[in-house]
């Protein structure tokens, strides 16, 4: 099924009220929660760990999405997986043996997701297909929200729809996913979006009905 999933990114919502939000953007449609997870090493940013993502899962109603934008991964997957992740990306950059870290995220009962950064050729996960549910391509450098759309990634995600074949593999785009990016993205290929800032932008939690029209747009 490739019907086009939205999986706003709380990155670009209120840190001091993720449980509103997050059922606020689940009220208004949202197919998944995309959760970004950040040390300041692997990207120059920091977000949130495990503690705060197993305080987010009872408000999480459809999926929880987890993005370890992380380095070293392999010791954390436990905890994001015991925190009630339902899908744990990891970055092919993030180390030497991705092969292994996905293989560890399935022993744990979670989906398995792989992630390019703009750097990282289709090429990188040739090997990958049999322990991969998704592959996420970035279309910005990862760390922040708002940045914008790199275009050249469109071509690889061609190539990975073409990779995978008849697998039943995601295929996530994760930055600067707007209303004008979107249907280049979906044209070739990808069936899951990340928005951050084009949900969140305008709404609130008391005028949650911004963050629907904002999905729906894209
Ligand atoms: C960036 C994150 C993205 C980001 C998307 O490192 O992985 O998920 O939050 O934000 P927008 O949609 O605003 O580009
Ligand atoms: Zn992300």
């Amino acid at each position: 099924d490739r019907s086009i999933k939205i999986a706003p990114s709380i990155l670009s919502a209120d840190f001091a009220d993720f449980g509103r939000e997050i059922r606020a953007i689940e009220d208004q449609g949202a197919d998944w929660v995309h959760v970004d997870v950040m040390d300041g090493h692997f990207v120059p940013n920091l977000t949130f760990g495990p503690p705060a993502v197993k305080a987010f899962r009872p408000h999480v109603k459809t999926f929880m999405d987890v993005h370890l934008m992380i380095a070293p991964v392999d010791p954390y997957i436990d905890a994001y997986a015991e925190a009630g992740a339902d899908m744990i990306t990891a970055h092919v950059e993030a180390g030497p043996h991705i092969h292994r870290t996905l293989q560890a995220i399935r022993a744990t009962g979670k989906k398995a997701g792989v992630a390019l950064n703009p750097g990282t050729p289709a090429s990188a996960v040739e090997t990958l297909l049999d322990l991969a549910d998704m592959v996420l391509v970035m279309t910005v450098n990862p760390g922040f929200g708002g940045q914008k759309f790199i275009h050249n990634q469109v071509e690889k995600v061609k190539t990975i729809r073409n990779m995978i074949g008849d697998r039943e593999i995601h295929i996530q785009i994760d930055g600067g996913v707007d209303p004008t990016t979107a249907p280049l993205v979906a044209a070739a290929g990808a069936d899951v979006l990340v928005a951050g800032s084009a949900v969140f932008k305008g709404g609130s939690v008391d005028a949650p009905q911004i963050y629907g029209d904002n999905m729906h747009a894209i």
